[in-house]
């Protein structure tokens, strides 16, 4: 099958998040699987700066008329021996040559261009599903988030050829609270009829949704875990779209994501000062060691070091984990935190670590390899996440032998067995695992942890399941391929 990814960040090209991990993942599991893929992407700096051999491929107009220019491109494979893969990135400087966050202006302010901005991304993954370079037409065309989402709007819309072989669509939701809501004048620059803006459609409490574009009118829509699925069909956690997400409930699934191991594997990570494995694990003491050295923090082995690698904003529930700092510290423990967001939540922690530099340490910004060794060096991670549609981080931490301590929510709940006697007796449990949303619940689950970190034999075991524990990527493109193959047997 040709499979055409379209989406707004690709790593290593452009990350903001845990997007971008499972649209650089995904391609190259889909591949493994036997699969003819490629990415669409918007021309973005640091995407055009990071692709290799590009070429014009075709020239299109975009639907307010303006001539755009496609190329093609390839990403050289991360591990060697393995195929690059070929990358169409869309020409419209006006558009996307700025600097810094693809979606926001340096003060944090929503570009007021986006609806063309991402609209533009869509129809041109539209096109190229309709023909627009004759080498290369996919099969189906798999849009994620609103960034994407309207590219199955756009295909819904588009005049069938005779004979033009019918192009599938699939709608991946890696987060419900971000929907791309504009206002409704804009809809005549979108090239979509009128008749797309109605209830069954784009229309969203008189607003644009880009989302419900996805929603409405992809031919199956996948969230990333199996839990998030079921729990955006609730008014509780649905945001406006769980009717309509229960009306689609057939054609709506769960596909857990899983950790790519050419970026993620400690036994050969080139930001470690050392690698490590379950049974070899003397590389993450010397990790923990050089990490509270290079952050400033006091050189105990015996202190239990929990870190944090987030967004620093309300979805993350790290309001629990300023409130539970004093407790934290009075346990004996360290906190280490990387982060960038809401200023509140900076200025917050920032003031923390100021006041206790020795058992605190706050960094903020981005940075991709300081993310690694806080994963090699930690013994917890906290992910407290009021939601969590997949979540990258615990199974990071997982893999790296820092056990994440989560909220019983979405993908979390699917990746994290928490140490109940009964599954330390079984061997299955790999982290500490919280109910009520609420400080008491959050605080025993941090004391939970101070008691396993004084069993050492307890916590290597729960250490060595944790790091076992399968997060493979071959697993989900093959629940992608059975849902590509549904689609198109329909
Ligand atoms: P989300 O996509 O909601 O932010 P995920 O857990 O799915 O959450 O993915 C977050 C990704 O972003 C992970 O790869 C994580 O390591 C990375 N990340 C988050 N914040 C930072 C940061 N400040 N510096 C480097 N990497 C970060
Ligand atoms: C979103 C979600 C996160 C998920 C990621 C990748 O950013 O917030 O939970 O892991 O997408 O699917």
């Amino acid at each position: 099958m040709r499979v055409l990814q379209v989406s707004a960040e690709l790593f290593p090209l452009l990350k903001t998040g845990g997007l971008a991990d499972v649209t650089g993942a995904l391609p190259a599991a889909l591949q493994a699987a036997g699969q003819d893929v490629r990415a669409l992407l918007p021309g973005f700096p640091a995407i055009v700066a990071g692709l290799r051999g590009s070429a014009p491929a075709a020239e299109f107009d975009a639907p307010w008329g303006e001539p755009v220019r496609l190329h093609l491109a390839h990403l050289p494979a991360a591990t060697h021996g393995a195929p690059a893969l070929a990358v169409y990135w869309i020409e419209a400087p006006d558009l996307y040559d700025r600097p810094g966050n693809p979606y926001e202006d340096a003060a944090h302010q929503a570009y007021d261009d986006n609806h063309r901005r991402f609209a533009l991304l869509g129809w041109a993954g539209a096109q190229l599903a309709q023909g627009l370079d004759p080498a290369w037409q996919p099969d189906i065309v798999h849009a994620h988030d609103w960034h994407a989402a309207l590219a199955p709007a756009y295909l819904a819309f588009a005049p069938r050829q005779p004979r033009a072989p019918r192009v599938g669509s699939v709608f991946t939701v890696h987060n419900l609270a971000y929907q791309g809501l504009f206002a409704p004048w804009h809809l005549h620059e979108l090239g979509l009829p009128p008749a797309a803006f109605q209830m069954n459609g784009l229309e969203f409490h008189g607003q644009l949704s880009f989302m419900k574009g996805g929603l409405c009118f992809a031919d199956r829509l996948t969230t990333v875990s199996p839990t998030y699925a079921r729990e955006i069909q609730t008014p509780e956690q649905g945001r406006g779209l769980d009717g309509l997400l229960r009306s689609r409930a057939e054609v709506l699934s769960g596909i857990l994501n899983g950790v790519d191991d050419r970026v993620w594997n400690p036994a050969d990570d080139r930001h470690l000062p050392e690698g490590f494995a379950p049974r070899r694990t003397a590389g993450k003491t010397r990790c923990k060691a050089a990490l509270q050295a290079e952050l400033g923090l006091a050189a105990q082995a015996e202190a239990p070091l929990f870190i944090v690698v987030s967004r620093l904003t309300e979805q993350k529930g790290l309001h629990l984990v300023l409130a539970g700092l004093d407790d934290l510290l009075a346990q004996g423990g360290q906190l280490a935190l990387l982060g960038s967001g809401d200023a509140w939540l900076e200025a917050a922690f920032r003031e923390r670590a100021t006041a206790a530099p020795r058992q605190i340490s706050v960094t903020l910004g981005y940075d991709e390899p300081l993310a690694h060794r806080l994963f090699g060096a930690g013994d917890v991670t906290l992910v407290p996440s009021a939601f969590e549609p997949c979540g990258l981080t615990q199974m990071y931490g997982l893999r790296y032998g820092s056990l994440p301590l989560v909220h019983r929510v979405g993908g979390l709940a699917d990746t994290v067995t928490d140490c109940t006697l009964e599954d330390m007796a079984a061997g299955t449990a790999t982290g500490f695992v919280f109910d009520h949303f609420e400080q008491p619940a959050y605080a025993r689950a941090v004391r939970r942890a101070f008691a396993l970190f004084r069993r050492p034999a307890d916590w290597r075991a729960v250490r060595a399941a944790a790091m076992r524990r399968p997060a493979d990527w071959g697993q989900a493109a093959a629940r992608y391929v059975a849902l590509y193959q549904q689609v198109l047997a329909a």
